[in-house]
C-alpha cells in the first residue's frame, strides 16, 4: 500500500474517512482555549478537512497554517472556510515543506504515515519549529500494526523517538478524548531543544 496523495485523495473522494471528527477535536480545543499569544505561527500538518485550522482562525489565531497533501481535503476546507487566507493553505507533501513555526499540532497525522517515516517525521517537525517551539497533540496508544493506518505505538516508543530532539513536557493519558478514542490516546507537549 502506497500512502501517497492519490491514496488519501481517494479516501476523501469515497468518503472513507473514519478518522474525521466533523468538528474541532475536544482535547485540542481545550488546549487552544488557554493559549494567550494568538499571533504565534501555528502549523497543522495532515490537517484533513481542517476543523482545527478553521476553529483557530475563527478565534483570532491569525497566523494559523494548514498543510495537506490531498487536494480534495483542501477543497473541502476552502468550501467550508472561504475567508481563511489562501497563502496559509499548503497543498503539499509534508516532507517537502519549509518554514518556521512556534507551534505544530498533531492529530492522526503521525499515525497515518508509514512507520518507516517516523524518524523523518521527528526530524522534519523539529526543523519546522523555532527553538523552544512546541509539538502539541494526540498520539495513539494502541498496539502497533504494520498493515494499514492508523499505525499505533506507545509511550515508550514515543519517548525513545522524540527525546533526542525534544524535551518531554507532557506525555500522558488524554483525559478528555472523544468517547471512541477514550483510553487509546496520549496527550503530548514536546518542546524543541
Ligand atoms: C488520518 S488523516 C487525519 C486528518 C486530520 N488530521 C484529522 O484528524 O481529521 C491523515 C491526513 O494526513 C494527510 N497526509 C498523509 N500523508 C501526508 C503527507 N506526507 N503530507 C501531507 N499530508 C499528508 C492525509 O491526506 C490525511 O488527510
Amino acid at each position: 500500500m502506497q500512502l501517497n496523495d492519490k491514496y488519501w485523495n481517494n479516501r476523501y473522494e469515497k468518503l472513507e474517512t473514519g478518522w474525521d471528527l466533523g468538528k474541532v477535536s475536544i482535547p485540542l480545543k481545550q488546549y487552544f482555549e488557554q493559549i494567550s499569544d494568538k499571533k504565534q505561527k501555528i502549523l497543522i500538518p495532515g490537517s484533513g478537512n481542517g476543523y482545527e485550522g478553521e476553529y483557530l482562525f475563527n478565534n483570532n489565531f491569525i497566523n494559523t497554517h494548514i498543510l495537506e497533501c490531498s487536494s480534495k481535503a483542501v477543497h473541502n476546507f476552502i468550501k467550508r472556510a472561504p475567508s481563511f487566507p489562501k497563502n496559509q493553505i499548503h497543498n503539499i507533501d509534508f516532507f517537502s515543506f519549509e518554514g518556521k513555526f512556534n507551534l505544530i499540532i498533531e492529530q492522526t497525522f503521525f499515525c497515518a504515515l508509514d512507520i518507516k517515516l517516523r524518524k523523518d517525521y521527528v526530524k522534519k517537525v523539529s526543523s519546522l519549529l523555532v527553538k523552544g517551539g512546541k509539538l502539541v497533540g494526540l498520539l495513539f496508544d494502541i498496539p502497533l500494526n504494520t498493515a494499514h493506518p492508523p499505525f499505533g505505538g506507545d509511550a515508550n516508543e514515543y519517548l525513545q523517538l522524540f527525546s533526542e530532539k525534544f524535551k518531554v513536557e507532557v506525555l500522558e493519558r488524554c483525559y478528555n478524548s472523544i468517547s471512541s478514542r477514550r483510553g487509546k490516546e496520549l496527550f503530548v507537549i514536546l518542546v524543541k531543544k
